[in-house]
């Protein structure tokens, strides 16, 4: 019976929204931060599955309790799906006011801004033997101009990135709207159905 996980990540805006939708089936989302360990390893994969991977196998082999890490990145369909599992380190050491304009600036008079965001979460259960990735998708469009009110909310990219299903970006959307249709909410339900299953 797993009651507690460790998310590894050093994102606490992550945390908050992966803990409260793990809340309502019992399960207890510890950070980094609270078990006083860090990643050592490099993010070297290709793929949005291999560096969560990376991650989740690098604090498992330090821990016994349970651990799920994710990667996840803004893919633009335009630019083949830059910057993806760079989204991070685009324009790196600049703010997110900085690289949300730049991806203004790069799509200027681009009418296709189709996009998409990608989440893995990868579970690692050492005693159950359980290592399983799940992977999903959010579609939506990069809008065209800067959007100051749509600061507060979300992080990275959300101010820019308009949700085709909630009909406004994710940083105008509370946490509730943007768990409920993001790539990251997708696949942590596809983990908490897992372990429903196999609990
Ligand atoms: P990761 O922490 O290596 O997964 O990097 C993911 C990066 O992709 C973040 O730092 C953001 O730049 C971007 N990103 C991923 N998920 C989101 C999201 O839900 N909203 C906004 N930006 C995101």
């Amino acid at each position: 019976m797993v009651d507690k996980i460790i998310f590894a990540t050093s994102n606490e805006h992550k945390v908050q929204e992966v803990r409260k939708m793990l809340k309502k089936i019992n399960v207890k989302v510890l950070s980094l931060n609270d078990v006083g360990l860090k990643i050592d390893s490099k993010e070297t994969g290709v793929t949005f599955e291999e560096n969560s991977h990376i991650k989740a196998s690098d604090i498992s082999r330090k821990t016994d309790i349970p651990v799920i890490a994710d990667d996840s990145g803004l893919c633009i369909d335009t630019f083949h799906g830059f910057p993806g599992s760079f989204s991070a380190r685009f324009l790196d050491g600049h703010s997110y006011i900085d690289k949300q304009k730049e991806i203004l600036n790069m799509l200027e008079d681009i009418e296709i801004r189709d996009a998409h965001f990608t989440c893995s979460v990868t579970y690692i259960n050492k005693k159950e033997n359980i290592d399983k990735t799940f992977t999903a998708e959010v579609p939506g469009k990069i809008i065209k101009e800067f959007d100051e009110a749509g600061q507060n909310g979300g992080f990275g990219y959300d101010p820019i990135f308009y949700s085709l299903e909630l009909k406004k970006t994710f940083g105008r959307a509370t946490e509730e709207e943007k768990n409920s249709v993001s790539h990251r909410g997708r696949a942590i339900a596809k983990f908490v159905q897992f372990l429903e299953e196999n609990n």
